[in-house]
């Protein structure tokens, strides 16, 4: 008995002390300082087996299918290289930033399953700057992607740009692949459009890849506008 009020007493004082670590504001939360050596583990831990878990439920396409490589090229150059990087493109400013850093997909793609990728990309990672793609991407916009980041452990510079080039067309972000930097008014107008409509669109996977590319890109627009301030 008095061993079981020690032990009670004893994981009050470690709860109290955590809650009051947590009020105390000495945990430095900056993303340019690192998190300690227990939290980098516990969270890594975690991150790793939800990720395996959750994508054992994922059911993966033909990923070898070229047009669907094709589109992902171009969806990929568009979304994720800001972050990520490319075979011989080193990520933007905002991707330099980052903690925990986003990684080299290409070797990531070579250690997760293709429903691991799958999931973290229509997922996101909480907490971390990895955004959920599939709040605003339909699943037949992110296999392509996905079927891209198969075949990334492959791709040196010349081989990824080669891609690139022959990707003309391909993707529902095929005409923004040079990045944030477009801004011509036709996508702008049908950005419009796409906000007020995406619910419905979700409907027709046809009009939903055409028509979810401008938002994306929106979101493009308003980071440079924020940047430029
Ligand atoms: C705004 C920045 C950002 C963008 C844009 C972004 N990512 Fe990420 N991504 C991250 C960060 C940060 C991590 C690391 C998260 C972590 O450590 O848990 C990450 C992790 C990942 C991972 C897990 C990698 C691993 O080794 O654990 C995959 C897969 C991934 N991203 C795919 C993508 C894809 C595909 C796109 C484009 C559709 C994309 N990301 C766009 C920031 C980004």
């Amino acid at each position: 008995m008095k061993i079981l009020s020690t032990l009670i007493v004893a994981a009050a004082i470690v709860v109290l002390g955590v809650i009051g670590f947590a009020y105390s504001g000495f945990y430095d939360v900056s993303a340019s300082a690192s998190h300690n050596g227990i939290v980098h583990w516990l969270l890594s831990i975690t991150s790793d087996a939800s990720i395996e878990r959750h994508a054992g439920a994922v059911e993966v396409p033909d990923l070898d299918d070229e047009a669907r490589v094709l589109a992902g090229v171009n969806d990929f150059n568009s979304m994720c290289i800001g972050c990520h990087g490319a075979p011989g493109i080193d990520p933007e400013a905002m991707g330099q930033g980052l903690n925990p850093p986003a990684p080299d997909l290409a070797e990531s793609a070579a250690d997760m399953t293709p429903a691991e990728l799958f999931w973290v990309t229509k997922h996101g990672i909480r907490m971390t700057g990895m955004p959920a793609w599939g709040v605003t991407h339909d699943d037949s916009s992110i296999w392509p992607v996905v079927a891209l980041l198969t075949k990334l452990p492959g791709l040196d510079e010349s081989g990824y740009q080669g891609l690139l080039a022959s990707a003309e067309g391909h993707g529902h972000h095929t005409d923004d692949s040079s990045g944030s930097e477009h801004s011509h008014e036709e996508s702008n107008e049908s950005s419009a459009d796409a906000t007020h409509e995406h619910d419905e669109s979700d409907d027709h996977s046809e009009t939903a890849q055409s028509e979810t590319m401008p938002e994306v890109g929106e979101e493009h627009d308003h980071s440079t506008h924020e940047h430029n301030r």
